[in-house]
């Protein structure tokens, strides 16, 4: 089996991170997840029996505002990081990179090890989230050291494109997911509404980290256009250090006068009874989404989903079938069909029931490691293959 190097910046359980855990699981063998900080990443890595080890205790400063000045600067910091992985790089096959700082440490190695490198794409390269020069800096690197780049949605794919990515390195692979995980006894699901004091809400689900672009806020205003027996759980906390944020949301509900009907339940490690718990869920991102998981999440909760029509989402849900789409950043459109919702429960229960059919075959976790696991060995085979021939064209010329 292949050996394989993987690196990721956060200790923090994001997304990518999360998807993270799902691929290297079928390594755990013979792989390493290499962490440029500490956390409850590292706990979840530990918990599956994935070799995990903290790379450096250094916070890398790399800001969305940074200058090419700070950029530089802060790559004296990352010397002692780029040589450890240079060093375990090594004993790998293959150097695997999860985000944008692992990238650039990533595609050193790959340089001085002669390691094929992967990089894979989470994030929609746009000027919204990344400085100029952050995301120059990102497609030059992954143009020159990638092998391959695994880009997590056609949306992700595009802008990485548009910013100047090798198409022809570039290949789309959705996040995959156990179905079964999702497919719990509901039971015990009447008592945890009562325990929250929702039981006879009816129950808006919001679950994502707070940050201003998840977009938390729309939900909250929509609810001003909603009867006073809807309500919202918003699950999740600040996780890169988005506490104002935070501060403004519970501005903004004490201001609505909405307290009792907006509740912050903070991270939770376990969301699958929560979105059990409830009659919807909305993703209401103002930023186009990369891919979003929490969208399918819902639907393998067989749930009905609202989500924001940009980015990933609009590849996930199709409109009317299998969840609603709705103008990102109109909280007025959502609260319709919250409302539409409300008013035709049969309908919801066919459109969460299509969700959770549609999704659990089209995420199916099993053929996406399939899937990675054929674009790996094609990497690994073909950088064989690039050394053949070179000794081949080196003997040649003795
Ligand atoms: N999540 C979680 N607990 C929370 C809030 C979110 O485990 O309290 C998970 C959620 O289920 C999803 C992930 O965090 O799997 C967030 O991924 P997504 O792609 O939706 O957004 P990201 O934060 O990566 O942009
Ligand atoms: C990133 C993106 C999110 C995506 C996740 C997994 O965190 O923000 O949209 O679902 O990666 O690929």
């Amino acid at each position: 089996m292949m050996k394989i190097l993987f690196l990721d910046q956060s200790g923090k359980p994001g997304g990518a991170e999360l998807c993270l855990l799902d691929i290297a699981k079928p390594y755990r063998d013979k792989c390493l997840v290499g962490l440029f900080a500490d956390g409850a990443f590292k706990e979840l890595l530990e918990q599956q029996e994935i070799p995990v080890q903290v790379l450096t205790n250094q916070a890398i400063k790399v800001r969305k505002e940074s200058s090419l000045i700070q950029g530089l600067s802060s790559f004296g910091q990352i010397t002692p990081l780029i040589s450890e992985v240079i060093k375990i790089s090594h004993n790998y096959d293959l150097i695997y990179a999860n985000t944008q700082k692992a990238l650039v440490v990533g595609a050193i190695a790959s340089f001085f090890t002669n390691r094929p490198l992967v990089y894979h794409l989470h994030d929609i390269l746009s000027l919204e989230h990344f400085s100029k020069i952050n995301r120059q800096i990102a497609v030059t690197l992954a143009n020159r050291f990638a092998s391959l780049v695994i880009a997590n949605s056609q949306a992700t794919k595009t802008a990485f494109i548009e910013a100047g990515g090798n198409p022809e390195i570039t290949k789309v692979v959705y996040n995959g997911f156990t179905s079964k995980i999702y497919d719990i006894d509901e039971s015990k699901i009447y008592y945890l509404r009562q325990n929250l004091g929702i039981d006879r809400q009816f129950v808006i689900g919001h679950f994502s980290r707070l940050s201003p672009w998840k977009g938390q806020h729309i939900l909250i205003e929509s609810l001003t256009h909603c009867p006073d027996n809807v309500t919202a759980i918003l699950v999740g906390d600040a996780l890169f250090g988005e506490e104002d944020y935070v501060q403004e949301l519970h501005k903004q509900v004490a201001n609505l006068g909405l307290e009792k009907r907006v509740k912050f339940l903070g991270f939770q490690a376990d969301i699958v009874p929560l979105m059990k718990a409830c009659d919807l869920i909305t993703h209401t991102s103002i930023s186009p989404e990369p891919f979003g998981r929490v969208i399918v999440e819902a639907m393998l909760c067989r749930k009905p989903v609202i989500a924001a029509k940009a980015g990933g989402a609009i590849e996930l849900v199709e409109h009317q079938k299998t969840g609603w789409l709705v103008t990102p950043g109109n909280s007025l459109e959502l609260a319709e069909i919250i409302n539409h919702c409300r008013q035709h429960p049969e309908l919801c229960e066919t459109i969460a029931q299509q969700g959770q059919i549609v999704a659990s075959q089209r995420f199916d976790l099993t053929t996406i490691n399939q899937q990675i696991s054929q674009l790996l060995i094609g990497v690994i085979s073909c950088g064989n293959e690039k050394e053949r021939l070179e000794k081949e064209i080196f003997t040649a010329d003795e």
